[in-house]
């Protein structure tokens, strides 16, 4: 049991984490990060929670400065656009790209997903069972998730979680991060199949990040809502 002291600098800790992480626009070049470190915040990733535990995300690194190129005409919120810099993509020390699974494995009672449950999750057929029908109405009634599209928007989300969890981890350690979304989803599909063999059927795309040490200072300061604006009680 921590005591009240220990508690409370914890808490500090926290907090003071989630200040110092900002959406870094330009990384010091020269400063990489260990692989130590690097490594923490990939289980963080790996542990992160998602719906029905489905895992439906897969992580690409890209540290080829050659291969980040290829996605810096279309994605101008990494590439310098905004600053006059190389941006993320010219200048993080790591750089990736989550995809998110698609309805191929996704819909409830895919190959996949039987496969799934019996490797990874070791689950009897019996739950099996369970698992296929409680995720069949799920996808059906509860949240209507049937189409490609929504298969695969619902498994970004998932990605969402598993990167706050990454900049989170990071941030503790006093890494810098930046989450991308600011790219065009159509070209990048494009070129993640022409040059990473990565077969738009089984993935989408979801999010970009980028890690690395900040260059400068954040130029403007952290503006939130109040607490009374973002939560009402009940
Ligand atoms: C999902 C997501 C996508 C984002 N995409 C970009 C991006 O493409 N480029 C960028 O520079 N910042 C991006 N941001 C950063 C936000 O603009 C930033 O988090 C927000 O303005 C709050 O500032 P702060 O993170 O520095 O506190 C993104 C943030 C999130 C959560």
């Amino acid at each position: 049991m921590k005591d009240i002291t220990e508690t409370a600098r914890t808490q500090a800790e926290i907090i003071e984490a989630f200040k110092f992480r900002h959406a870094c626009k330009v990384f010091d070049p020269e400063r990489k990060i260990d692989d130590a470190s690097f490594d923490t915040i990939l289980e963080a990733a790996r542990l992160s929670p998602t719906s029905f535990g489905h895992e439906p995300f897969k992580i690409l690194m890209i540290q080829s400065q050659e291969k980040r190129e290829l996605f810096r005409e279309f994605s101008w919120g990494a590439n310098g656009m905004m600053n006059g810099t190389s941006g993320q993509l010219g200048t993080a020390s790591h750089f990736g790209i989550i995809l998110a699974h698609t309805a191929e494995t996704m819909t409830a009672g895919s190959d996949y997903l039987q496969n799934f449950y019996r490797t990874v999750k070791q689950l009897p057929d019996e739950v099996i069972e369970i698992f296929n029908g409680a995720y069949g109405k799920f996808q059906d009634s509860d949240h209507h998730i049937k189409t490609d599209r929504e298969i695969a928007d619902w498994s970004g989300k998932q990605a969402y979680i598993v990167l706050a969890n990454m900049m989170t981890a990071g941030a503790l350690l006093r890494i810098d991060s930046c989450p991308i979304e600011g790219f065009d989803m159509a070209l990048t599909s494009e070129v993640l199949e022409e040059h990473f063999g990565v077969d738009p059927k089984l993935y989408k795309p979801a999010v970009m990040f980028a890690f690395g040490y900040r260059a400068d200072e954040p130029q403007f300061d952290k503006t939130r809502r109040t607490m009374e604006e973002t939560v009402s009680w009940f």
